[in-house]
């Protein structure tokens, strides 16, 4: 690899920042107390975290002078006085930006229905079969997979290959099946409209992964859509109705059977500083409407939104088989199923929750795809 070398090092007039200048022209341009914070021998070896408080910093407000040396720019601190090395690798990286994957939209079903199902073994045995699953629930927000067998607690097998089961007042596990004095509408035949599970939780639950047990004999297609495609798509069309579903929280409540009251208020399209969607909040079942005299533009806004969503060619709909498995990303994924009439075999599906930064986490450490392609 070859070395780093920058063509310029110099400190600001006000003696605040340093520019370092890279062949090519590029600049990186960094106050002093991110050159403090970022200095070699700051951060704990073994576990990464860095070791000293944010309180030191207002001895590193100034560059009392900066040298360069071997792999690394050398810088006197005001006015506290320390000296410190900050590598050249880490200045260089400093305006690279984040390595985040950006979502890959789905407005229509295509791309998501073409892709192979990946095997529900070779998922567990084999990290590059994780990688390609693991993927694909980041760029998409859906991952099928097959061969998963019918037998109950399968999902609590494949969530222990990239994190931890999230436990929530449904249980660690949970099962959507037809059930009598069905305290839930998901424990009836009952068709749902596509939505995202348990609003009126904080937090959320981030992913959720569904095991097909038993099919229905009739009816009972599962149904998925892309909330931020359709997010991005209501933006484009009608800004002002984006704005007011990303402006505006609502709650939504759930009432257990023992008569605990759940309730969130959040925004239907929720929105980052930077303006990105990161997340669709949507569950007609358990929405309380907004306040009337708020209400005319927000349903207006809502019903939009709504029907983008469930416009036949949005959504993949499907009739998942036993053995199937669905992991998807609860905060973009919307899920529903059409009415199934049970007959002799009754509709079971087995699901659970879990974490989607820790499914994130597990697929930084994984070897990249051979060839460096992949999903
Ligand atoms: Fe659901």
């Amino acid at each position: 690899m070859t070395p780093l070398a920058p063509s310029s090092v110099e400190v600001s007039g006000d003696r605040r920042r340093l520019v370092v200048g890279w062949p090519g022209g590029r600049e990186t341009t960094a106050p002093a107390a991110w050159l403090y914070d970022n200095a070699e021998g700051g951060f704990d070896p073994k576990s990464g975290h860095r070791l000293h408080g944010a309180l030191t910093l207002a001895g590193a407000l100034e560059i009392g002078g900066a040298r360069t040396e071997a792999g690394a720019v050398v810088v006197r601190f005001a006015p506290g006085g320390e000296t410190r090395r900050i590598s050249l690798a880490a200045l260089a990286g400093a305006e690279a930006g984040t390595d985040a994957v950006a979502p890959r939209l789905w407005a229509t079903a295509d791309e998501v229905a073409a892709a192979p199902p990946v095997a529900f073994e070779a998922c567990l045995a084999d990290d590059r079969a994780l990688r390609d699953v693991l993927d694909r629930v980041v760029q998409r927000g859906i991952a099928f997979l097959v061969g998963a067998g019918s037998e109950p607690g399968t999902v609590e097998r494949l969530v222990a290959r990239f994190g931890y089961v999230r436990e929530t007042n449904y249980g660690r596990l949970f099962d959507v099946r037809e059930e009598i004095a069905a305290t839930h509408l998901a424990y009836t035949p009952v068709g749902l409209d596509l939505h995202t599970d348990n609003p009126y939780r904080d937090p959320v639950p981030t992913l959720q992964v569904l095991h097909v047990i038993e099919a229905a004999a009739d009816g009972g297609e599962s149904q998925f859509t892309d909330g931020f495609a359709h997010a991005a798509a209501l933006r484009a069309a009608a800004p002002a109705r984006f704005d007011v579903l990303a402006a505006t929280p609502v709650e939504f409540a759930y009432v257990g059977p023992s008569g605990e009251r759940y309730a969130a208020r959040v925004p239907i399209i929720e929105t980052s500083a930077a303006g990105e969607v990161v997340g669709v909040c949507l569950n007609h079942r358990s929405l309380c409407s907004p306040p009337p005299e708020a209400a005319e533009p927000w349903y207006e806004a809502y019903l939009d939104f709504y029907q983008r969503l469930h416009a036949p060619a949005a959504r993949l709909e499907r009739k998942l088989w036993p053995g199937d498995v669905a992991v998807f990303d609860n905060r973009r994924v919307l899920h529903g199923r059409s009415p199934y009439h049970g007959g002799a075999i009754r509709r079971w599906l087995q699901g659970c929750y879990a974490d989607i930064d820790g499914l994130k986490a597990t697929l930084s450490r994984l070897p990249p795809p051979e060839g460096g392609g992949g999903e």
